[in-house]
């Protein structure tokens, strides 16, 4: 495989990544689709961390991308991370990029002291990386009626522990309303 580079964007990534998205999750009718207004949404908002909108870079290409940004668990106001949208060109999908890109941002995350992070997705996908069902940790949300999509993992502390968040509702801010 080729080698790929796991990194922040910059400034000069933004239309690269909106091929990778608009690609992966291109619509029959051509709209562009809502993840790519998400990004852009995100991009402009307050829950935005720049660090952590991280492509995979192969052969000078953008080919995969992976975003955390801000959420928080209500009522305590603890801060959260929401994972997504994670995406991989069509052309490369099934080489290990989309699995690289979220490891590198989970990585970055423990490593900024983040402690929990939230995704809607497949089970199926997310449990590779430690995902489990969110209403296990009691963290409800717009979408904990769709059941096992909805997913949280705890990241794990300098010292290797990975305590419970406390319980709570999260919110996620207006931009999400796009999806
Ligand atoms: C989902 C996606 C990001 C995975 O990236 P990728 O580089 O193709 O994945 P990897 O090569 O790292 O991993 C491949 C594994 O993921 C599995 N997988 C891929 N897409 C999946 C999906 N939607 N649901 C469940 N499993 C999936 C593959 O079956 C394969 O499983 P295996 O390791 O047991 O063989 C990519 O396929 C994609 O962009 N899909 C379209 C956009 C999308 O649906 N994003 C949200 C995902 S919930």
């Amino acid at each position: 495989m080729t080698t790929v580079r796991l990194r922040s964007e910059q400034p000069a990534d933004g239309a690269g990544i909106r091929r990778v998205l608009g690609d992966a999750f291109g619509r029959p009718d051509a709209a562009t689709p809502a993840e790519v207004r998400l990004v852009e949404a995100l991009r402009g908002s307050t829950a935005w961390l720049p660090e952590l909108s991280m492509v995979a870079e192969a052969a000078g290409e953008i080919v995969g991308y992976a975003l955390l940004s801000r959420v928080t668990v209500e009522p305590s106001g603890t801060p959260a991370l929401a994972l997504g949208p994670v995406a991989v060109r069509p052309d490369r999908q099934g080489l290990g990029y989309g699995t690289d890109v979220v490891e590198a941002v989970l990585d970055a995350a423990t490593e900024l002291g983040e402690s929990l992070v939230v995704v809607l997705g497949s089970p199926a996908y997310y449990r590779r990386f430690g995902f489990q069902p969110a209403v296990r940790l009691g963290l409800t949300s717009p979408w904990s009626g769709l059941g096992s999509p909805w997913q949280a993992l705890v990241l794990p502390t300098d010292t290797g522990d990975a305590p419970a968040p406390p319980p709570g509702e999260v919110s996620f801010p207006a931009p999400w309303s796009l999806v």
